[in-house]
């Protein structure tokens, strides 16, 4: 079962190959970041611009790259939602027009389920990548981190699950982006922040762990909290304006503000976390999202987790379609209901 994967929902325009839901043997990903990064985060129209591009050369690299043509393509699988309405339009039309032309099966994914199954691609004959062979058993506990989810589900089954808490209002990779424009660092955050985090003290500043119900999240007044300890740090009150703060900043404060804010938001992640180990007791802990890229979280859980881990390689973390790929893959094998290519619509705010 060789599925092509197609996923559009923010700003990456992006296409992978999957046989039976657990082998990649392409993974085309191009982004818009670059020119995002002028303007600090997403513009969703200079998002949907460039998508309209590079779909169709995405779509052919990822053929090329897997030594494959049409004929050995068994299924078509795309992002439907959530994301951005333009964005994810692309991808579906795109789609929808491929299955009927091509006369392939249509499988519309979830995209933050996606994102959890990135952990089932367990072999790769491409060159770079780390693929954790362990084994996924039933129940496991998902931690799904990337720019706009923040939440922890327990899955009984492939697709039977129960949320057991979620953001109440910023998404963790939201709070690294956030953070990074105080800072006067590049989009997207998370990276950037990581980087420079490794040239500061994690201990210098002490941010507040936000105080919410047991395995829910809050990070906007950790956010908050950057903003006023900016200020404060070069003698300003409340009113500064935040993008001049990184002016006045010194190399210094920026990397001791960098370190301790992702030392806070990484180890509120990482109690919640145990916590839930220890409450449901599953058979291993799964990463996902933009967020499971991010070392320090990785390394301290790879320490300190008290049941196994499994997290994707950092490549497969952020957007991509080789989740995409990989989840159509299951909802074949799993007899899920496929789309009508003639009237598939996008969900922007489809939930899991
Ligand atoms: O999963 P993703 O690519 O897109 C969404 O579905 O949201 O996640 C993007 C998010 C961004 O907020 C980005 O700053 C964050 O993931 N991110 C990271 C790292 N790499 C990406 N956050 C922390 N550390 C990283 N290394
Ligand atoms: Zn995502």
């Amino acid at each position: 079962m060789r599925v092509l994967g197609i996923e559009t929902s923010c700003d990456e325009t992006a296409a992978a190959i999957v046989d039976n839901g657990s082998e990649l043997v392409s993974n085309k990903v191009s982004s818009s970041m670059k020119l995002q990064a002028k303007y600090g985060g997403v513009v969703p129209e200079i998002a949907a611009r460039m998508q309209l591009e590079t779909i169709i050369p995405v779509i052919e690299d990822s053929l090329k790259q897997a030594k494959s043509d049409w004929r050995d393509i068994d299924a078509i699988a795309v992002t439907y939602g959530a994301g951005l309405g333009g964005s994810l339009l692309i991808g579906v039309l795109s789609a929808r027009t491929l299955a009927i032309l091509k006369n392939k099966p249509l499988i519309p994914v979830n995209h933050v389920l996606g994102h959890v199954y990135a952990n089932f691609i367990k072999h790769t004959s491409l060159a770079g990548y780390k693929i954790s062979k362990d084994e996924i058993q039933f129940p496991f506990l998902a931690a799904i981190i990337s720019g706009g989810h923040t939440q922890l589900v327990l899955f009984e089954d492939y697709l039977t699950y129960r949320l057991l808490g979620r953001t109440q209002d910023d998404a963790i990779g939201e709070a690294f982006d956030k953070v990074a424009k105080i800072l006067g660092l590049p989009y997207p955050g998370g990276p950037s922040i990581s980087n420079l985090a490794k040239t500061g003290d994690p201990k210098r500043y002490k941010l507040p762990k936000a105080r919410v119900s047991k395995y829910d999240f809050s990070f906007s007044g950790l956010k908050t909290a950057v903003l006023r300890l900016s200020q404060d740090q070069i003698g300003e009150n409340y009113d500064f304006p935040s993008y001049k703060l990184s002016e006045r900043l010194s190399e210094t404060q920026k990397a001791d503000i960098a370190a301790s804010f992702e030392f806070i938001a990484v180890n509120t992640l990482i109690d919640k976390l145990n916590e839930a180990v220890k409450e449901f007791n599953p058979r291993c802990v799964l990463l996902a999202g933009g967020v499971a890229a991010n070392s320090l979280l990785r390394d301290t859980l790879k320490e300190s987790l008290l049941c196994p881990l499994i997290m994707p390689d950092p490549k497969l973390c952020t957007d991509n379609a080789a989740m995409v790929a990989a989840l159509g893959g299951w909802h074949v094998k799993l007899n899920s209901p496929l789309a009508d290519p003639y009237s598939l619509t996008i969900e922007p705010n489809l939930s899991m």
